[in-house]
């Protein structure tokens, strides 16, 4: 009997312990101290976790000459035009390392501290060895030495304007500074205003498929690197597994592209693990693209970035980035989707930290949910000292923005929706086809138009989008705009009578759905729900009859 009451009390002081270490926690991660930011994967699924919990980017990107004191004001109007929830700002090589050795923090602290008045995330992009594929933010005291920190060489001897992936010393030094901010983050910035940072700025060269210097080409008629021979790799290259010898053995016509892809990914690699050794923060590189569509040579895009046909070449080569990006500016639906395709691998989490601003681009956001992608950030969104005011950066911004206002509020709900494979999505393509998105016992048929009234007026660009969440058998959040869905029974539902039993306009609050008004009449009957210019979130509730 008095075991039994001894034990009673343990139990009931066990369980006040752990109802106060969970409140700990959740403090902790309401002031986002402590809780290191990570990317998570399941299921070859991935997630952003910021203060533990999946966070999805509604992101922008400063432009290039952007991130100092006097042109930040301009950036903060833009981000909140918007209603982004993160910044993607440049720190530059050239000014923090002005002299070799003596760092100045100083633009950093200043992003800090203004990020967190405005309650933004920040990533920060390290312009360093390349930008753009070429030095121009590598300090002032490199630029005089080429000797020392030289360009590549093209095929004829010609100069090219980006530097080699094959000094020792510009790697090192970049190594160095890069530890140094990632050291400096880690003291000044305990409440992780920092989520992710990218290493160097779309790597890699214009204008050469590799470097041809006397150096390089010693590499290049050496043997391949035993990394790369490794069978896993050799298959996602499309090449046999007993393959080995020289580069240009090993790899024939890729091997100059090849080549250089190993060099420049292997030089970043060395950088990123450097700074992660000392705050181990989500860490990316992103790329320009090839057209994923046809396969041209690599003297027609930026060669040795993470383009697609390379990426198991990035990953064997920089175990320290946890991924690869693409910077999305091709156009038309079909390459762009291919492109989200291909950068949305089992080991490879999806995150477009660059594209567009209009609406033609704001629609894939809708894909980049739905497959549990990590973010979504236009580039340029402030207006670059042109003085052409708040209204123009508004107007420009408002496709992007007024999808931000709708998954803002919920965008906690969204990341782990995504991370969980509930979200499905359609965006508008150009010949304006219906689409069908399958729910199990439903089939969800999306018709794109200007939604207005009984007759659907075809919408004039290819701008409109849909996606579906699936809470329920029955029960869906629809989200879109300029489009209308349409439900029917499917599976063992097939044929069956059904109706709405509930369509609830609202948002979500602090994850609580709260209802604006219930959908039904005019909003619901005639083909389904309706979604005009404005996206809406419909709470959608089906029933057999
Ligand atoms: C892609 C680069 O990554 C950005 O820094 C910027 O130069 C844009 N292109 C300009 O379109």
């Amino acid at each position: 009997m008095k075991n039994n009451v001894i034990m009673k009390m343990m139990r009931i002081m066990a369980v006040g312990l752990v109802m106060a270490l969970l409140s700990i926690g959740t403090v902790r991660s309401q002031t986002g101290s402590g809780t290191m930011p990570q990317i998570v994967n399941k299921d070859g699924r991935h997630a952003l976790l910021v203060d533990g919990q999946p966070f999805f980017m509604l992101g922008g990107q400063a432009h290039n000459s952007s991130g100092w004191p006097g042109m930040l004001p301009q950036v903060w109007s833009a981000v909140e035009a918007m209603h982004a929830n993160t910044l993607e700002v440049p720190v530059y090589w050239e000014q923090i390392e002005a002299q070799p050795g003596k760092f100045d923090f100083s633009l950093v602290d200043t992003l800090l501290k203004q990020g967190r008045e405005h309650k933004v995330h920040l990533v920060i992009l390290w312009f360093a060895t390349w930008k753009n594929g070429s030095n121009h933010y590598m300090p002032e005291w490199m630029k005089r030495e080429a000797g020392k920190y030289p360009n590549i060489t093209g095929r004829n001897g010609q100069p090219v304007d980006s530097p080699s992936p094959h000094t020792q010393a510009a790697m090192e030094a970049d190594a160095k500074a890069f530890a140094a901010l990632m050291g400096h983050l880690k003291k000044a910035d305990p409440q992780h205003t920092v989520i992710m940072v990218q290493v160097e700025n779309e790597p890699g060269s214009w204008g050469s498929v590799r470097d041809y210097s006397v150096d390089a080409q010693k590499l290049f008629e050496g043997p391949v690197p035993v990394e790369l021979l490794k069978p896993e790799v050799l298959k996602a290259l499309n090449k046999p597994a007993d393959v080995k010898g020289t580069w240009q053995e090993v790899f024939g016509d890729n091997a100059d592209e090849y080549f250089h892809a190993w060099s420049v990914a292997r030089y970043i690699g060395y950088i990123a693990a450097a700074g992660k050794t000392v705050n181990p923060l989500p860490l990316y590189v992103n790329a320009a693209l090839r057209n994923p569509l046809i396969n041209t040579s690599a003297s027609t895009y930026e060669s040795g970035g993470a383009t697609d046909n390379v990426i198991p070449i990035w990953k064997t080569a920089a175990p320290a980035i946890d991924l690869l990006a693409p910077d999305i500016y091709l156009s038309g639906s079909e390459q762009v989707m291919k492109v989200i395709e291909l950068y949305d691998r089992p080991d490879n989490t999806l995150f477009v930290p660059e594209t567009g601003s209009s609406a033609e681009y704001a629609r894939y956001i809708y894909e980049v949910l739905a497959r549990g992608g990590i973010g979504f950030s236009p580039f340029g969104i402030d207006d670059n000292g042109q003085g052409t005011g708040e209204a123009e950066i508004a107007a420009r911004l408002a496709p992007v923005a007024q999808e931000y206002a709708m998954a803002g509020p919920m965008m906690r709900e969204l990341a782990k929706w995504g991370f969980e494979g509930k979200i499905k999505s359609v965006v508008e393509r150009e010949d304006h086809a219906v689409q069908t998105i399958d729910l199990e016992l439903w089939q969800a048929t999306v018709t794109f138009s200007a939604a207005g009234g009984r007759t659907a007026q075809a919408n004039t660009k290819p701008i409109g989008k849909a996606m579906v969440v699936q809470l329920g058998e029955n029960e869906f959040v629809l989200v879109g705009a300029l489009c209308r869905f349409t439900f029917k029974p499917a599976g063992a539902n097939a044929g069956k009578a059904w109706q709405y039993l509930k369509v609830e306009e609202g948002h979500y609050e602090n994850g609580t759905f709260k209802l604006l008004r219930i959908r039904n009449g005019d909003e619901t009957d005639w083909g389904g729900p309706r979604f005009g210019a404005v996206p809406v979130i419909l709470h959608t509730t089906l029933v057999m009859r």
